[in-house]
Protein backbone atom coordinates (compact mmCIF):
# COMPACT_ATOMS: atom_id res chain seq x y z
CA UNK A 1 0.00 0.00 0.00
CA UNK A 2 1.06 3.43 -0.55
CA UNK A 3 -0.13 6.59 0.42
CA UNK A 4 -3.06 4.87 1.58
CA UNK A 5 -3.93 3.19 -2.24
CA UNK A 6 -3.81 -0.31 -3.11
CA UNK A 7 -2.27 -1.83 -6.27
CA UNK A 8 -2.42 -5.37 -7.69
CA UNK A 9 1.30 -6.27 -7.56
CA UNK A 10 1.63 -8.15 -11.11
CA UNK A 11 4.96 -7.06 -11.80
CA UNK A 12 8.43 -8.90 -11.34
CA UNK A 13 10.47 -6.05 -9.22
CA UNK A 14 13.00 -4.91 -8.07
CA UNK A 15 13.67 -4.23 -11.51
CA UNK A 16 17.75 -4.69 -12.60
CA UNK A 17 20.00 -1.66 -12.19
CA UNK A 18 22.43 -2.21 -13.97
CA UNK A 19 26.40 -0.19 -14.88
CA UNK A 20 27.20 0.46 -18.42
CA UNK A 21 30.78 -0.32 -17.72
CA UNK A 22 32.02 0.57 -21.19
CA UNK A 23 29.70 3.93 -21.91
CA UNK A 24 30.85 5.37 -18.04
CA UNK A 25 34.50 5.04 -19.15
CA UNK A 26 33.90 6.67 -22.36
CA UNK A 27 32.12 9.22 -20.89
CA UNK A 28 33.85 9.45 -18.10
CA UNK A 29 31.18 9.41 -15.59
CA UNK A 30 30.01 6.31 -13.66
CA UNK A 31 26.68 5.13 -15.54
CA UNK A 32 23.96 3.37 -14.64
CA UNK A 33 20.47 1.80 -16.15
CA UNK A 34 17.34 1.17 -14.23
CA UNK A 35 15.84 -1.23 -16.54
CA UNK A 36 12.16 -0.97 -16.51
CA UNK A 37 11.70 -1.54 -20.23
CA UNK A 38 12.27 -5.27 -18.90
CA UNK A 39 8.74 -5.14 -16.86
CA UNK A 40 6.93 -8.11 -17.89
CA UNK A 41 3.99 -7.40 -20.10
CA UNK A 42 3.47 -5.86 -23.25
CA UNK A 43 7.00 -5.45 -24.43
CA UNK A 44 7.52 -3.33 -21.21
CA UNK A 45 7.96 0.09 -20.73
CA UNK A 46 7.12 2.55 -17.65
CA UNK A 47 3.29 2.51 -17.84
CA UNK A 48 3.30 -1.13 -16.07
CA UNK A 49 3.84 0.55 -12.86
CA UNK A 50 0.90 2.85 -12.90
CA UNK A 51 -0.90 0.44 -14.17
CA UNK A 52 -0.60 -1.73 -11.39
CA UNK A 53 -2.91 0.97 -9.29
CA UNK A 54 -5.43 1.13 -12.25
CA UNK A 55 -6.23 -2.12 -12.63
CA UNK A 56 -6.77 -2.21 -9.22
CA UNK A 57 -8.70 0.53 -9.16
CA UNK A 58 -11.25 -0.55 -12.32
CA UNK A 59 -11.52 -4.28 -10.87
CA UNK A 60 -12.67 -2.55 -7.23
CA UNK A 61 -15.18 -0.76 -9.43
CA UNK A 62 -16.58 -3.45 -11.50
CA UNK A 63 -15.19 -2.71 -15.23
CA UNK A 64 -14.78 -4.97 -17.74
CA UNK A 65 -12.91 -2.31 -19.84
CA UNK A 66 -10.20 -0.19 -19.73
CA UNK A 67 -10.21 2.77 -22.41
CA UNK A 68 -7.11 5.52 -23.06
CA UNK A 69 -6.13 7.99 -25.19
CA UNK A 70 -3.32 9.18 -26.36
CA UNK A 71 -1.32 9.31 -30.02
CA UNK A 72 -1.90 6.17 -32.38
CA UNK A 73 1.18 4.95 -31.65
CA UNK A 74 0.83 5.54 -27.65
CA UNK A 75 2.71 3.25 -25.92
CA UNK A 76 0.48 3.62 -22.61
CA UNK A 77 -2.17 2.54 -24.76
CA UNK A 78 -0.03 -1.31 -25.97
CA UNK A 79 0.64 -1.50 -22.28
CA UNK A 80 -3.06 -0.82 -21.36
CA UNK A 81 -4.01 -3.31 -23.96
CA UNK A 82 -1.47 -5.57 -22.28
CA UNK A 83 -2.76 -5.65 -18.54
CA UNK A 84 -6.27 -5.66 -19.60
CA UNK A 85 -5.85 -8.89 -21.79
CA UNK A 86 -4.06 -10.28 -18.59
CA UNK A 87 -7.06 -9.76 -16.53
CA UNK A 88 -9.45 -10.95 -19.19
CA UNK A 89 -10.69 -7.06 -19.84
CA UNK A 90 -11.51 -5.23 -23.07
CA UNK A 91 -9.85 -2.25 -24.01
CA UNK A 92 -9.54 0.46 -26.66
CA UNK A 93 -7.20 3.34 -27.27
CA UNK A 94 -9.06 7.07 -28.72
CA UNK A 95 -5.95 8.97 -30.82
CA UNK A 96 -6.49 12.30 -32.76
CA UNK A 97 -4.23 11.06 -35.30
CA UNK A 98 -4.50 10.06 -39.17
CA UNK A 99 -4.01 6.69 -39.91
CA UNK A 100 -0.12 6.30 -40.24
CA UNK A 101 -0.75 4.65 -43.36
CA UNK A 102 0.49 0.82 -41.65
CA UNK A 103 -0.18 -1.57 -38.64
CA UNK A 104 3.38 -1.33 -37.52
CA UNK A 105 4.69 -1.09 -34.11
CA UNK A 106 2.17 -0.08 -31.11
CA UNK A 107 -0.45 -0.41 -33.40
CA UNK A 108 0.80 -3.91 -34.11
CA UNK A 109 0.85 -5.05 -30.69
CA UNK A 110 -2.76 -3.25 -30.11
CA UNK A 111 -4.29 -5.79 -32.89
CA UNK A 112 -2.66 -8.84 -31.14
CA UNK A 113 -3.80 -8.24 -27.60
CA UNK A 114 -7.49 -7.11 -29.35
CA UNK A 115 -7.44 -3.55 -28.32
CA UNK A 116 -9.40 -1.79 -30.62
CA UNK A 117 -7.95 1.86 -31.52
CA UNK A 118 -10.11 4.88 -32.61
CA UNK A 119 -8.50 7.56 -34.97
CA UNK A 120 -10.14 10.95 -34.85
CA UNK A 121 -9.86 13.51 -37.15
CA UNK A 122 -8.56 16.93 -35.57
CA UNK A 123 -11.49 19.32 -36.52
CA UNK A 124 -14.37 20.64 -34.43
CA UNK A 125 -14.34 21.48 -30.75
CA UNK A 126 -12.13 18.66 -27.82
CA UNK A 127 -12.37 16.01 -31.16
CA UNK A 128 -10.74 13.72 -27.79
CA UNK A 129 -13.47 14.16 -25.15
CA UNK A 130 -15.96 14.36 -28.28
CA UNK A 131 -14.73 10.75 -29.41
CA UNK A 132 -14.05 9.32 -25.91
CA UNK A 133 -17.78 9.81 -24.66
CA UNK A 134 -18.72 8.43 -28.25
CA UNK A 135 -16.69 4.74 -28.44
CA UNK A 136 -17.53 5.18 -24.02
CA UNK A 137 -21.59 5.08 -24.94
CA UNK A 138 -20.92 2.59 -27.80
CA UNK A 139 -19.09 0.30 -25.25
CA UNK A 140 -21.40 0.52 -22.38
CA UNK A 141 -24.59 0.03 -24.73
CA UNK A 142 -23.45 -3.68 -25.64
CA UNK A 143 -23.01 -4.12 -21.76
CA UNK A 144 -19.16 -3.01 -21.12
CA UNK A 145 -18.40 -0.94 -17.70
CA UNK A 146 -15.41 1.11 -19.19
CA UNK A 147 -12.73 2.62 -16.88
CA UNK A 148 -11.20 5.53 -18.65
CA UNK A 149 -7.59 5.91 -17.90
CA UNK A 150 -5.94 9.55 -18.97
CA UNK A 151 -3.08 10.57 -20.99
CA UNK A 152 -0.15 8.79 -20.33
CA UNK A 153 -1.69 7.37 -17.07
CA UNK A 154 -0.68 11.07 -15.29
CA UNK A 155 -2.90 11.98 -12.49
CA UNK A 156 -2.67 11.67 -8.97
CA UNK A 157 -3.16 7.62 -9.20
CA UNK A 158 -0.73 7.23 -11.45
CA UNK A 159 2.10 8.99 -10.24
CA UNK A 160 2.13 6.23 -7.66
CA UNK A 161 3.86 3.77 -9.85
CA UNK A 162 7.36 5.62 -9.66
CA UNK A 163 6.91 6.27 -5.99
CA UNK A 164 7.24 3.19 -5.21
CA UNK A 165 9.66 2.63 -8.23
CA UNK A 166 11.68 5.88 -6.00
CA UNK A 167 11.52 4.04 -2.85
CA UNK A 168 13.06 0.38 -4.42
CA UNK A 169 15.82 2.58 -6.31
CA UNK A 170 16.84 4.23 -3.23
CA UNK A 171 16.99 1.02 -1.67
CA UNK A 172 18.52 -0.29 -4.61
CA UNK A 173 21.43 2.48 -4.38
CA UNK A 174 21.23 1.87 -0.60
CA UNK A 175 22.40 -2.19 -1.40
CA UNK A 176 25.08 -1.43 -4.08
CA UNK A 177 26.91 1.22 -2.19
CA UNK A 178 26.26 3.78 -4.59
CA UNK A 179 27.26 7.52 -3.55
CA UNK A 180 24.83 10.50 -4.08
CA UNK A 181 23.16 8.91 -7.26
CA UNK A 182 21.79 11.65 -10.04
CA UNK A 183 19.00 10.32 -11.33
CA UNK A 184 17.37 11.34 -14.87
CA UNK A 185 14.00 10.61 -15.79
CA UNK A 186 12.28 11.09 -18.72
CA UNK A 187 9.26 13.61 -19.01
CA UNK A 188 6.33 13.01 -21.21
CA UNK A 189 3.24 13.30 -19.80
CA UNK A 190 5.07 13.87 -16.05
CA UNK A 191 3.33 10.99 -14.03
CA UNK A 192 6.75 9.15 -13.60
CA UNK A 193 8.97 12.30 -12.98
CA UNK A 194 6.33 13.43 -10.61
CA UNK A 195 5.64 10.21 -8.56
CA UNK A 196 9.76 10.19 -8.33
CA UNK A 197 10.39 13.48 -7.19
CA UNK A 198 7.23 13.32 -4.71
CA UNK A 199 8.58 10.21 -3.02
CA UNK A 200 11.84 11.53 -3.12
CA UNK A 201 10.56 14.41 -1.27
CA UNK A 202 7.86 13.20 0.90
CA UNK A 203 10.49 9.82 2.13
CA UNK A 204 13.84 12.48 1.77
CA UNK A 205 15.13 9.59 -0.20
CA UNK A 206 19.02 9.68 -0.92
CA UNK A 207 18.45 10.64 -4.56
CA UNK A 208 19.00 13.85 -6.74
CA UNK A 209 16.69 13.75 -9.55
CA UNK A 210 16.43 15.79 -12.96
CA UNK A 211 13.77 15.51 -15.62
CA UNK A 212 14.14 16.17 -19.41
CA UNK A 213 11.12 17.38 -21.34
CA UNK A 214 10.69 15.32 -23.96
CA UNK A 215 8.14 17.43 -26.04
CA UNK A 216 7.79 21.79 -25.90
CA UNK A 217 6.68 22.15 -22.17
CA UNK A 218 5.86 26.44 -21.97
CA UNK A 219 7.30 26.46 -18.36
CA UNK A 220 8.50 22.84 -17.23
CA UNK A 221 8.81 23.55 -13.42
CA UNK A 222 5.42 25.32 -13.15
CA UNK A 223 4.06 22.36 -14.79
CA UNK A 224 5.75 19.83 -11.87
CA UNK A 225 4.56 22.01 -8.96
CA UNK A 226 0.92 22.32 -10.12
CA UNK A 227 1.32 18.69 -10.73
CA UNK A 228 2.59 18.08 -7.46
CA UNK A 229 -0.21 20.38 -5.85
CA UNK A 230 -2.52 17.51 -6.98
CA UNK A 231 -0.97 14.88 -5.81
CA UNK A 232 -0.12 16.40 -2.84
CA UNK A 233 -3.72 17.68 -1.77
CA UNK A 234 -4.46 14.06 -3.16
CA UNK A 235 -3.13 12.31 0.10
CA UNK A 236 -2.13 15.48 2.30
CA UNK A 237 1.26 15.27 1.96
CA UNK A 238 3.44 17.04 3.91
CA UNK A 239 6.56 18.84 1.46
CA UNK A 240 6.12 21.83 0.04
CA UNK A 241 7.78 21.97 -3.28
CA UNK A 242 7.32 25.17 -5.61
CA UNK A 243 8.54 25.67 -9.61
CA UNK A 244 12.50 26.51 -8.12
CA UNK A 245 12.43 22.99 -6.24
CA UNK A 246 11.77 21.14 -9.52
CA UNK A 247 14.96 20.29 -11.48
CA UNK A 248 13.79 20.05 -14.96
CA UNK A 249 15.05 21.19 -18.18
CA UNK A 250 13.42 21.95 -21.51
CA UNK A 251 16.75 22.44 -23.09
CA UNK A 252 16.40 19.42 -25.17
CA UNK A 253 13.29 18.95 -26.48
CA UNK A 254 14.40 19.61 -29.85
CA UNK A 255 11.10 21.31 -30.32
CA UNK A 256 8.80 18.69 -30.60
CA UNK A 257 7.51 15.44 -29.27
CA UNK A 258 8.25 12.58 -31.44
CA UNK A 259 10.41 14.16 -34.08
CA UNK A 260 13.30 12.05 -36.23
CA UNK A 261 16.70 13.84 -34.88
CA UNK A 262 19.35 13.19 -36.35
CA UNK A 263 21.28 13.61 -32.40
CA UNK A 264 18.58 11.32 -30.78
CA UNK A 265 19.59 8.40 -33.77
CA UNK A 266 23.42 8.82 -33.15
CA UNK A 267 22.49 8.29 -29.41
CA UNK A 268 20.58 5.63 -29.88
CA UNK A 269 23.66 4.29 -32.28
CA UNK A 270 25.79 5.09 -29.68
CA UNK A 271 24.35 2.95 -26.62
CA UNK A 272 23.25 -0.36 -29.18
CA UNK A 273 27.18 0.09 -30.38
CA UNK A 274 28.35 0.46 -26.96
CA UNK A 275 25.95 -1.09 -24.69
CA UNK A 276 23.83 -3.74 -26.29
CA UNK A 277 21.25 -1.77 -25.29
CA UNK A 278 18.23 -0.60 -27.44
CA UNK A 279 16.62 3.19 -26.70
CA UNK A 280 13.63 4.62 -28.60
CA UNK A 281 13.49 7.64 -30.66
CA UNK A 282 10.70 9.11 -28.77
CA UNK A 283 11.20 9.36 -25.23
CA UNK A 284 14.41 6.93 -24.19
CA UNK A 285 17.05 8.66 -26.92
CA UNK A 286 15.97 11.89 -26.50
CA UNK A 287 17.23 11.42 -22.70
CA UNK A 288 20.27 9.34 -23.37
CA UNK A 289 21.62 12.15 -25.80
CA UNK A 290 20.33 14.64 -23.03
CA UNK A 291 22.27 13.19 -20.66
CA UNK A 292 25.83 12.93 -23.08
CA UNK A 293 24.93 16.59 -24.24
CA UNK A 294 25.19 17.51 -20.28
CA UNK A 295 28.57 16.01 -19.52
CA UNK A 296 29.92 17.50 -22.82
CA UNK A 297 28.22 20.83 -21.26
CA UNK A 298 30.10 19.90 -17.83
CA UNK A 299 26.06 20.18 -16.68
CA UNK A 300 27.20 16.81 -15.47
CA UNK A 301 30.73 16.65 -13.44
CA UNK A 302 33.29 14.10 -14.49
CA UNK A 303 32.98 11.27 -12.22
CA UNK A 304 29.36 11.61 -10.74
CA UNK A 305 27.07 8.25 -10.48
CA UNK A 306 24.58 9.00 -12.84
CA UNK A 307 21.37 6.09 -13.29
CA UNK A 308 19.52 6.86 -16.19
CA UNK A 309 15.57 5.85 -16.09
CA UNK A 310 14.70 3.62 -19.06
CA UNK A 311 11.23 3.43 -19.53
CA UNK A 312 10.67 1.30 -22.63
CA UNK A 313 9.22 2.42 -26.01
CA UNK A 314 11.31 0.03 -28.22
CA UNK A 315 8.05 0.06 -30.69
CA UNK A 316 8.75 3.60 -31.78
CA UNK A 317 11.91 2.67 -33.52
CA UNK A 318 9.43 0.53 -35.98
CA UNK A 319 7.17 2.98 -37.22
CA UNK A 320 7.57 4.68 -40.61
CA UNK A 321 8.45 7.87 -40.14
CA UNK A 322 11.72 6.74 -37.50
CA UNK A 323 12.08 3.83 -40.11
CA UNK A 324 12.76 6.02 -43.21
CA UNK A 325 16.18 8.05 -41.84
CA UNK A 326 16.90 4.47 -40.44
CA UNK A 327 16.74 2.73 -43.18
CA UNK A 328 18.69 5.21 -45.04
CA UNK A 329 21.88 5.43 -42.24
CA UNK A 330 22.31 1.81 -41.73
CA UNK A 331 22.14 0.70 -45.49
CA UNK A 332 25.66 -0.14 -45.06
CA UNK A 333 25.07 -2.60 -42.87
CA UNK A 334 23.59 -5.25 -45.30
CA UNK A 335 25.33 -7.01 -47.32
CA UNK A 336 23.94 -9.26 -50.20
CA UNK A 337 26.86 -11.49 -50.84
C1 LIG B 1 8.72 4.89 -23.28
C2 LIG B 1 8.24 6.05 -22.50
N1 LIG B 1 9.12 6.69 -21.73
C3 LIG B 1 8.75 7.76 -20.99
C4 LIG B 1 7.46 8.21 -21.02
C5 LIG B 1 7.14 9.42 -20.21
O1 LIG B 1 6.45 9.10 -19.05
P1 LIG B 1 5.45 10.15 -18.46
O2 LIG B 1 4.35 10.31 -19.49
O3 LIG B 1 4.99 9.56 -17.20
O4 LIG B 1 6.18 11.44 -18.29
C6 LIG B 1 6.51 7.57 -21.80
C7 LIG B 1 5.13 8.07 -21.87
O5 LIG B 1 4.35 7.71 -22.72
C8 LIG B 1 6.90 6.45 -22.55
O6 LIG B 1 6.04 5.78 -23.33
Amino acid sequence: MTLGKDKIQFLHTPTPLTRLDRISEDLGIDLWLKRDDLTDFGTGGNKLRKLEYFIKDALDQGATMLLTVGGAQTNHGRLTAAVAAKFGLKSAIVAVDPYPGEISANLLLDGIMDCHVYLVKDEGDSPLDTAVARVTAEWEAKGEKVYYIPMGGSNELGALGYYDCAVELAKQCQEMGLSDPHVISTVGSMGTYIGLATAIANENLPLRLTGIGILPYRDIRRSAAKYYERVKTAYSLTAELGPEDFDATSDYDYGAYNNPVEDVRDSIYYMGRMEGIILDPCYTGKTFNAIRKMVAEGRIPQGETVIMLHTGGIPGIYTKHHRIEMEKELMDHIHII
